[in-house]
């Protein structure tokens, strides 16, 4: 696979087609979950540039960071805290389109403005959450919410 990412599409639906498989191919050969995670956030970023992109991993009762893209984050969330426990407490994807509109949103940056979150699961056991933050409102809609959770059935096996 060459390091090089190769996106068509003129919207972010046909951006995500073209995207996917790539990263699918990034992630087959390679057995290292820490590694896999690293070049996911990176293909996201660089394809969608967006400000904040990363994982959490679930650690007994905490979300703990994990391979990012982007500023410093906070190291640990609780469960059921911010957008990323939440997720993870409901076992869904979250969008959060105004950052200061979420009750308990944990600001790691004062610019990221919206949000989405997107839980990784093996089984029924979520093992993970995907992060992603915009400096934008209303950056991430269902066409973010649909690909990113395809992506993160996809991806789950070689991260987990
Ligand atoms: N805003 C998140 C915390 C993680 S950072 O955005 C990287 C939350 O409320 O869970």
């Amino acid at each position: 696979m060459s390091e090089n990412l190769i996106i068509k599409g003129s919207n972010k639906q046909e951006m995500y087609k073209t995207l996917i498989p790539q990263i699918e191919a990034l992630v087959s050969a390679e057995t290292d979950i820490v590694a896999n995670m690293a070049n996911i956030a990176a293909a996201l970023k660089q394809t969608f540039h967006f400000f904040w992109v990363g994982f959490y991993v679930v650690k007994e009762d905490m979300l703990v960071l994990a391979p990012f893209q982007g500023p410093l984050a906070c190291t640990r969330i609780k469960y059921g805290k911010g957008v990323c426990g939440t997720a993870w407490k409901e076992a869904r994807t979250i969008i959060v389109a105004d950052v200061e509109q979420f009750p308990g949103h944990i600001a790691c940056s004062s610019l990221s403005r919206s949000e989405i979150v997107v839980p990784i699961t093996n089984g029924n056991n979520i093992f993970a959450v995907l992060d992603i933050d915009s400096e934008k409102l209303g950056s991430f809609d269902r066409i973010d919410a649909d690909n990113l959770e395809k992506l993160c059935k996809l991806i789950a096996p070689k991260i987990s």
